[in-house]
């Protein structure tokens, strides 16, 4: 059973006031709080297990190494990967994106290819593919969303060719909170030969991944949103995909044989992996996906979707409020703004009541622009959020009003 008042007094935050008021915290879109075993598991590597990784034949440095390797593991077992193998850690999923772009871009990638993303990207999915349209030569195609902020199944349809080498696109749009139709989206990739990246930052927050069951051939997410640290982030790959590209970055832990005149490099996921990693990092991402597996994503899903229904209920009977995504596959985001007040004085007043939200363009400024804002106010849920929370929002809402 899930008992959301259980789970928010795992998360030692919630114990503090803001601005005197109960922490109402609505910005896990941006980056989640940090449950009490993931702060401890963190702490006490520092304290008594810490030393580098891979490269120590001494107590500590062996059983950290057990540790990195075994976060490694707790990943896989996450997303359902086959192997470890197929499981990179990187700094966090901008970054996981970029390796693809920078190693899979340049080898395969050529003037004569597109790539297909979607209107919903985050800057993170969107400016590697222009920057490198732009060194490369292809062509960029961008399918559209609906105006309730469905996915124009359609339209990425027509834009898909025989051309098309890879589709890059999100799981769930983290303005809208749509989550896409992945399995349709990715067959039809598949059909005409493309591969696909899927960005999963805000999907692996709300849903369970499956990436056998999904076919996707790269999926990126953070540390941070899942519970877990900053500093961390994950790239999923096929391992034979993995294993034909070139490293993304050079140094130590990820060569095979070096000499003045020549080195070769490390099988995947260690040839991704330059330099000492986020060791701590990982080991703590590791602790928060064992954490959410032992809820269940299954039952945070279930959770987090009736809040949603409750909070696009709730938001709707405040005049002048305009919801900016709802269409009937979406989660935990709710986008807005409201008649004659800017989303920024909204915050302001919002944090005097000890509400967060995120205002903005929310790092995809094209989304936000083409459903017709400059800047939203966007409120996003957590596991711990409860009914309670939409309601001081609510009120926040009713109270921020009253000064304009
Ligand atoms: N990508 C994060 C957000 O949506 C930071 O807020």
């Amino acid at each position: 059973m899930f008992d959301v008042m259980k789970i928010r007094q795992e998360f030692p935050i919630f114990t503090q006031k803001i601005n005197g008021k109960p922490n109402t915290f609505l910005d896990s879109g941006a980056s989640a709080q940090k449950p009490k075993c993931v702060i401890e598991k963190m702490t006490q590597m520092y304290l008594h297990e810490y030393s580098n990784v891979h490269r120590g034949s001494y107590f500590l440095s062996e059983e950290i190494t057990s540790a990195y390797e075994e976060a490694r593991c707790d990943v896989q077992k996450f997303i359902n990967a086959g192997s470890d193998s197929e499981i990179v850690f990187t700094r966090n999923a901008t970054e996981a994106i970029n390796l693809v772009a920078a190693s899979y871009g340049r080898k395969y990638l050529t003037s004569a290819d597109e790539v297909l993303i979607s209107e919903a990207e985050h800057h993170a999915n969107l400016v590697p593919w222009q920057v490198l349209r732009d060194e490369i030569g292809f062509k960029l195609n961008i399918c559209r969303v609906n105006d309730d902020g469905s996915f124009d199944f359609s339209d990425f349809k027509n834009k898909l060719s025989s051309k098309t080498k890879l589709v890059a696109i999100t799981g769930m749009s983290n303005v809208l909170g749509t989550i896409f139709p992945l399995t349709e989206i990715i067959a039809e990739a598949h059909n005409i030969g493309a591969k696909v990246l899927v960005d999963a930052c805000q999907l692996a927050v709300h849903r369970k991944i499956d990436v056998q069951a999904l076919d996707c051939d790269f999926l990126a997410f953070s540390g941070h949103k899942t519970y877990g640290p900053t500093g961390i982030g994950v790239l999923y790959g096929k391992y034979d995909l993995l294993d034909s590209m070139p490293p993304y970055q050079y140094g130590g832990d990820m060569v095979d044989k070096v000499t003045y005149e020549h080195t070769t490099f490390d099988v995947p996921p260690a040839r991704f992996e330059a330099g000492t990693p986020a060791i701590v990092e990982a080991i703590g991402l590791g602790e928060a996906l064992r954490f959410l597996q032992n809820i269940g994503m299954d039952n945070i899903a279930a959770h987090e979707d009736e809040l949603t229904s409750y909070g696009m209920e709730k938001l709707s009977s405040i005049s002048g409020l305009c919801h900016i995504g709802q269409a009937k596959e979406k989660s935990g985001i709710f986008s807005f703004a409201i008649d004659g007040i800017h989303p920024q004085d909204l915050a302001f007043i919002l944090d005097k009541e000890g509400v967060a939200v995120r205002v903005g363009h929310h790092c995809a400024a094209p989304l936000v622009h083409r459903m017709g804002y400059e800047s939203v106010a966007r409120a996003s849920l957590g596991m711990y959020n409860t009914k309670e929370d939409i309601d001081i929002l609510c009120q926040a809402i009713n109270k921020a009003k009253t000064f304009f």
